[in-house]
């Protein structure tokens, strides 16, 4: 796709029709991380594939909706399931969403992706907020000709992770005794898992954790001067020296167990800022 202001304003447009007035956070759940909907009061749902001009939800395990509505007395829209490069679409497909949260007024990006652990010392079922990233998608959101009529086009990634939100968010953790790591996060296209080789690969370079979502929207978030918070539920560990085969069940299984603690971090911090 590629992107155009009468598109952006006629996604836009029809949402506010529904009643999406001036959110004020925006929240992207990631792969087994649906429960934080039941959080919201009032909602206003928006199925994708009603929204003009936004992507087609394929992947049977999202459900595929924008939601609006109350979490903490404040107004927030949620993305319940996301865009992957991996479903064949492409960068400015997966992060249009985030521009039309944009476009409704967030002030803020909360973000949240399943991931594999490569740093050892975290084991799944673990929360890592991210500090920074590694994209590894080959390409970037950015890489457009127009880019310059939405924002710059060489956009600072020197803090990409919005610091004041990050140390609120480990000050809730330790006051909720729930146990964070803090990492680095690397983002592959997927769809397919790592090898062995990918694995010790991407340890050497620097990874804590590796996932297939979030680099492109938090590119297109910083394009859009949007502070950003996100964090991993680590749902398997990446162990080059004794690999076990994938088990797709088990890792939306463990996303759900672990998201409850997600949702307690998420919800005190919409209640701090
Ligand atoms: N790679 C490895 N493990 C994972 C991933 C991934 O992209 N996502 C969730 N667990």
């Amino acid at each position: 796709m590629r992107l155009s202001e009468k598109q952006l304003k006629e996604s836009t447009d029809y949402l506010k029709t529904k009643g999406f007035e001036q959110p004020e956070i925006g929240i992207v759940l990631g792969t087994g991380l649906g429960q934080l909907v039941e959080a919201i009061e009032n909602p206003i749902t928006a199925h994708y594939n009603n929204i003009p001009f936004f992507p087609l939800a394929t992947v049977e395990f999202h459900s595929g909706k924008l939601i609006y509505g109350n979490i903490e007395g404040k107004k927030v829209v949620v993305m319940q399931g996301r865009f992957h490069l991996y479903e064949g679409y492409d960068f400015t497909d997966v992060t249009y969403p985030i521009r039309v949260m944009h476009r409704l007024g967030i002030k803020k990006l909360f973000v949240s992706n399943a991931a594999g652990a490569i740093n050892l010392d975290f084991k799944k079922g673990d929360i890592m907020l991210i500090e920074d990233h590694i994209n590894l998608q080959g390409s970037s959101p950015l890489a457009f000709g127009n880019v310059a009529n939405f924002g710059d086009r060489f956009v600072d990634m020197s803090e990409p992770y919005d610091l004041q939100m990050r140390q609120k968010i480990e000050a809730i953790a330790s006051k909720e005794e729930i146990k964070l790591k803090k990492g680095v996060y690397a983002s592959v296209v997927g769809p397919q898992l790592e090898t062995k080789a990918e694995y010790r690969m991407l340890k050497i370079i620097g990874a804590d954790a590796v996932g297939m979502s979030t680099v492109p929207e938090v590119i297109v978030a910083n394009h859009l001067r949007l502070p950003i918070v996100a964090v991993s539920v680590l749902t398997d560990e990446c162990d080059p020296e004794d690999l076990q085969p994938v088990n797709i069940q088990e890792i939306i299984e463990i996303a759900g167990k672990t998201e409850p603690k997600m949702i307690k971090l998420f919800k005190e911090l919409i209640k701090e800022i």
